[in-house]
């Protein structure tokens, strides 16, 4: 990387403290913190006893605390640093608009320079007929979006009664009340309420690690497949709107679907009139090597593509719901005199967040991120599959820069830790104090690394993962809480 903060010249060992991080007072920002920052997805308990860790700086693939400890960022921020941290070709775009026009209102009748520019870019990069972006701020609101659209169109097409959307158990779709309630992860409901039936309805999702019996991968996807039909024909074709799924489920634990299994979902959508949405809020922008992972990747050509994350490589909020052209010439007919199309955000296509997007895209492609990925991807996946041998480790999976691990108590029988263990966190925190972020997820840790990652920065991943989890695994045993080895 040339334009980054440090160079290529930082060791790849954990720095000791650089004088410039003494402008940073951790104990004060640690403060500051706990009494007044709400965080997302906190154990409230755990947060005000340990406080928050303080990232204070960036470069290429690392993160630096306030401390000036540098981190190997195997999370890219979340699923979202695609480019890299330290863009200054980005920083710099975001500056110059900022400068130019930090913001207009996006509504009725006026755009940006940059807004316009990135619609048609993005409709270039999309598969098929994606023609159109409705732009919002996060992947939350970008489901909030698709649904809202979805039901926009159907009322235009005179079919008021498809309101019904079918997601999956396990699927992650975001955090506003519309976006949770389509969410399938259990465990983020646990408190909450969410919107059931009959505006949302849930179908098994695909966990090839997990599935019960003795079906072969194949039958698997048959049983997935006919558990969907199935769930249409009970709610009734007629009253089901859209079908939303991730290329490959990622917070719910990175499920790669059996083969065959998303065309023939999508052919089903198509068969019963059902709207297919891919939720590419991870999946897009080069993680699993294209720009796009729907048709690159899985063969499928979706009626939307959600996309948030990578679009700006995390550098400002910014998500695009990109819609076909027949999605888009139903609601752009003009309605009765007086009604408009009544949806949108006062930072829909925000100019700042759509210049770092455009200076983000084309560093992906001058730099071919995608091919970097398609490229070093698969040595990352054989270097990590290479931890199958530890005697916790019960599950690599994933595909290119999108891996994870499943740990568990028992590799024969797939037995699970109790919770209280928390092993996904415990070889966090190892990988922490050895300068490796890696995240954890309940029994998980998922790796969704910079797309920049080298060939030397993986070995150095795998083998610091590798001394974490044997480190946790001593000491599970020492304190009589697994006995496996
Ligand atoms: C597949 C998917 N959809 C939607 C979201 C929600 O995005 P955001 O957190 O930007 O609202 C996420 C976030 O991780 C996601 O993974």
């Amino acid at each position: 990387m040339t334009d980054t903060v440090f160079g290529d010249s930082v060791p790849a060992v954990v720095q000791s403290a650089p004088s410039r991080f003494d402008a940073y007072d951790t104990a004060d920002l640690w403060r500051k913190d706990v009494d007044h920052y709400i965080h997302p997805f906190t154990d409230f308990e755990v947060w005000k006893n340990e406080g928050a860790l303080v990232m204070a700086e960036s470069e290429g693939a690392y993160v630096y605390d306030s401390d000036g400890k540098r981190y190997l960022d195997a999370q890219g921020g979340l699923w979202c640093v695609n480019a890299g941290y330290g863009r200054a070709e980005i920083a710099d775009a975001m500056a110059e608009q900022a400068r130019r026009l930090a913001y207009y209102s996006p509504f009725t009748n006026t755009t940006s320079v940059p807004g316009a520019t990135l619609a048609h870019k993005l409709a270039s990069l999309a598969p098929g007929d994606l023609n159109h972006a409705f732009f919002g701020m996060s992947g939350s609101d970008a489901n909030d979006t698709a649904v809202r659209i979805i039901h926009f169109y159907f009322n235009r097409l005179g079919q008021p009664n498809k309101k019904t959307i079918i997601t999956r158990v396990n699927s992650y779709h975001g955090s506003s009340y519309l976006a949770m309630s389509l969410t399938g992860v259990a465990h983020d409901h646990i408190g909450f309420d969410i919107i059931g039936e009959p505006l949302i309805a849930r179908v098994e999702g695909p966990d090839v690690y997990r599935r019960s019996g003795e079906m072969t991968p194949e039958e698997y996807t048959d049983h997935l497949v006919d558990g969907f039909k199935s769930k249409v024909e009970e709610l009734g074709a007629d009253n089901v709107a859209a079908f939303f799924a991730e290329p490959i489920m990622g917070a719910g634990g990175v499920l790669v679907p059996p083969p065959g299994y998303l065309p023939r979902m999508r052919e089903a959508c198509r068969e019963f009139g059902i709207l297919y949405v891919s939720d590419e809020v991870v999946t897009a922008f080069g993680r699993l090597g294209h720009f796009f992972a729907s048709e690159d990747v899985f063969g499928i050509q979706p009626d939307i593509i959600n996309s948030a994350k990578g679009l700006t490589s995390g550098y400002a909020p910014l998500s695009a719901t990109l819609l076909s052209d027949d999605i888009y010439d139903v609601i752009s007919v003009p309605q009765a005199p007086g009604a408009e199309f009544a949806h949108g955000y006062t930072y829909s296509g925000h100019p700042v967040s759509c210049a770092a997007a455009l200076a983000n895209i084309e560093i992906l492609e001058r730099e071919d991120l995608c091919g970097h990925v398609r490229t070093v991807g698969p040595y990352f996946e054989e270097r990590l599959r290479t931890l199958a041998d530890l005697p916790i480790v019960g599950d690599v999976r994933g595909k290119n820069f999108m891996m994870c691990l499943e740990n568990v108590a028992d590799r024969d029988t797939k037995e699970m830790f109790p919770p209280e263990v928390e092993i996904g966190r415990r070889i966090s925190d190892a990988c922490d104090a050895r300068g490796l972020l890696v995240r954890p997820i309940g029994r998980l840790n998922v790796l969704s690394p910079p797309l920049i990652l080298t060939t030397d920065q993986i070995d150095w991943l795998v083998d610091t993962l590798r001394a974490g989890i044997e480190e946790v695994t001593a000491g599970l045993e020492r304190e009589g809480l697994w006995s496996g080895g």
